[in-house]
């Protein structure tokens, strides 16, 4: 469904991704994970198309077809959602108008449909309530003044109010506490069985026990010097990411 092919990223004319390969189906859960800097996020946002993020070789596929060409909205109409690392504040943006505009434009709904809205927002509540957030937030700025923690939990929410086809989380259980970071494991779990595929980003073994992936991944360097199963995450939590190379 998502395909990566020997993906080279430059940014400011520094090569960061140095040929990765990576296939994320429907229904799965493949983690990246790897040390700071290893490139991680630079993949996150090489997939969905941000501006700064030079692809110079190797390409992206969606469905076996080539997305290089489209821009990040393209790419998100076509069912691909990032929730980033950290996710930024967007003052005077409140969540009750956000949300469903970006809904009305993924469905292809008009925009000046306010009863819509009504009934979008109706229609995401449970989602809301499933992340730890009350209603209250959507009433707000989106991310102004949130706690770092109901940050990624407004991201989270996002991932499942858009219902992507293919949902990307950037370490979404960092700055998280130990509730929530189950109750990450508990939505991730319900994404794939809700056959999405799920490419989850972490440099924490700590989130992968509870989560059962499909696949991991480690990234050193901008290369994938790692593939396997749970088992890899656990040489990790032990060993450490030096071992991996060496060893
Ligand atoms: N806009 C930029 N300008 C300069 N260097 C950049 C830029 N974006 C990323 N880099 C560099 O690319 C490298 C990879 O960064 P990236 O954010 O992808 O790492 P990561 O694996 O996500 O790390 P972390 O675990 O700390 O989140 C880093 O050395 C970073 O400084
Ligand atoms: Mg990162």
């Amino acid at each position: 469904m998502l395909e990566v092919k020997n993906l080279h990223v430059n940014v400011e004319d520094k090569e960061i991704l140095k040929g990765v390969d990576l296939k994320v189906d429907l229904g799965k859960l493949v983690v990246v994970m790897g040390p700071n800097a290893g490139g991680k996020s630079t993949l996150a946002y090489a997939i969905m198309g941000r501006e700064g993020y030079e692809v110079t070789d190797g390409d992206i596929l969606f469905n076996g077809e080539s997305i290089l060409e489209l821009d990040t909205d393209e790419r998100a109409r076509l069912g691909l959602f990032l929730a980033v690392q950290e996710p930024p504040p967007l003052p005077g943006v409140k969540g009750s108008l956000l949300i469903p505009a970006v809904i009305k434009r993924r469905r292809n709904l008009p925009m000046d449909n306010k009863l819509m809205d009504i009934k979008i927002l109706r229609e995401v509540r449970p989602k809301l309530d499933s992340v730890g957030l009350d209603s209250s937030y959507m009433g707000r700025e989106v991310n102004v003044g949130f706690s770092g923690g109901e940050k990624k939990r407004f991201e989270l929410f996002q991932a499942l109010a858009y219902d992507p086809k293919i949902v990307i989380l950037d370490e979404p259980d960092s700055g998280l506490d130990v509730d929530g970071v189950k109750l990450v494991a508990k939505l991730l779990d319900e994404m794939r069985s809700n056959g999405k595929g799920v490419l989850l980003i972490t440099h924490n073994p700590r989130l992968l026990h509870f989560v059962e992936p499909d696949e991991v991944n480690v990234l050193i360097d901008g290369r994938i010097v790692k593939r396997g199963g749970m088992e890899v995450a656990e040489f990790v939590e032990k060993h450490g990411y030096e071992k991996v190379l060496s060893g």
